[in-house]
């Protein structure tokens, strides 16, 4: 451990605000990232308000990461656009054929098409591109949330902002900073530049609560817990953001420099390295059968899930494939999303 509690504050202020920013953040992650926390609330506190009284004393140091900002900071009067360092895509649906279009086919063709053919023709456009059988992909979750990229330079997060026209955005950066599993600054070893594109979703309990406190001031109700997300970083005022509980899960890989991935898996220890909270449960599989397998299960466990999902997405396990499938004007050819009926 560390002198943070017992030695007295050294004299130079920017020093010890930067030891405080780094000693919250790391307490931060422990809490709500691994749920182990070191030390007590009241202590987190503490720390906390002595950082806030010096951010207030010397704001010329203040650092726009600090953990602080969390709370909200002062209202905006709209927000920047930000262009993407690289556009952000959507992903082509698949879905499963009703009983009339199986009859239709069926009479057409003579063969009656299994409900997954969709998703069939996807894992064979696979195997047919990448000229194997057997290809790696994982299955999970489609988060029914509102999409975000995230953009870190030296292991700061630079700033947040929404999918806009997947070209522009909105910096949302005051809005995101108040997601407590959200690292500001990232753990371990970090690139020059690091760009991920994840989910904000409100968790179904917190959905719920907020519902019932606004049908009790009087105040319309959200629909689902999608709009409730979408309304929320919508807003102007930070603070009231802050109020709202938030949370993202990473899905995605946009631009990156000192940095390379050989897989999702890799993907994944990485995030899991830097505190970045990601996308789970996974199912791993390379054959057509292994992935109706997969969409099955989570069919079966996703209403357990914090949050709701409207699907699953397979995607190509190794990088190198996907760059060479490559993508569309609109969307990747390594992913696809199977909708649930
Ligand atoms: S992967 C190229 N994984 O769905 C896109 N996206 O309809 C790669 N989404 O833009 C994204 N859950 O915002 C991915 N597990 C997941 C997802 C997910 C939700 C969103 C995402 C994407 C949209 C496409």
């Amino acid at each position: 451990m560390d002198d943070l509690f017992s030695s007295p504050p050294p004299d130079d202020p920017a020093a010890r605000m930067a030891r405080l920013g780094k000693e919250l953040e790391r307490h931060n992650r422990l809490y709500y990232t691994e749920a182990q926390p070191e030390i007590p609330d009241s202590e987190y506190d503490r720390l906390f308000r002595e950082l806030e009284d010096l951010e207030a004393a010397h704001p010329e140091f203040a650092d726009p990461n600090s953990p602080t900002r969390r709370v909200g900071g002062a209202p905006l009067d709209g927000f920047k656009s930000r262009q993407h360092l690289v556009p952000m895509l959507s992903i082509d649906d698949v879905f499963p054929l009703s009983e009339e279009e199986r009859d239709e086919i069926e009479k057409r063709t003579k063969v009656r098409p299994s409900a997954f053919k969709q998703v069939e023709d996807f894992f064979a456009r696979l195997q047919k591109n990448l000229g194997h059988e057997a290809v790696p992909v994982t299955v999970e979750p489609k988060i029914d949330g509102v999409a975000v990229t995230l953009v870190y330079r030296d292991g700061q997060l630079a700033y947040a902002a929404t999918r806009g026209d997947g070209i522009t955005g909105d910096d949302v950066s005051a809005n995101v900073r108040t997601i407590q599993s959200l690292p500001l600054t990232l753990a371990g070893d970090t690139p020059s530049l690091l760009e991920v594109r994840g989910e904000v979703f409100m968790p179904n309990q917190a959905f719920a609560q907020l519902n019932g406190e606004r049908d009790e001031a009087g105040l319309p109700a959200f629909a689902n817990p999608r709009n409730a997300t979408a309304g929320t970083l919508k807003m102007l005022d930070p603070k009231v953001v802050a109020s709202r509980p938030l949370d993202i899960l990473a899905h995605g890989l946009g631009a990156h420099e000192g940095v390379r991935f050989e897989t999702e898996d890799d993907f994944h220890s990485h995030l899991d390295a830097w505190g970045i909270p990601h996308n789970a449960p996974i199912w791993h599989a390379n054959s057509i059968d292994g992935v109706l397998a997969a969409i099955h299960e989570l069919d079966e466990q996703r209403h357990a899930l914090p949050y709701q999902t409207d699907g699953a997405v397979i995607k190509v396990a190794s990088f190198a494939e996907r760059t060479s499938l490559g993508a569309t004007s609109r969307a990747p050819r390594w992913a696809a999303a199977f909708k649930y009926p």
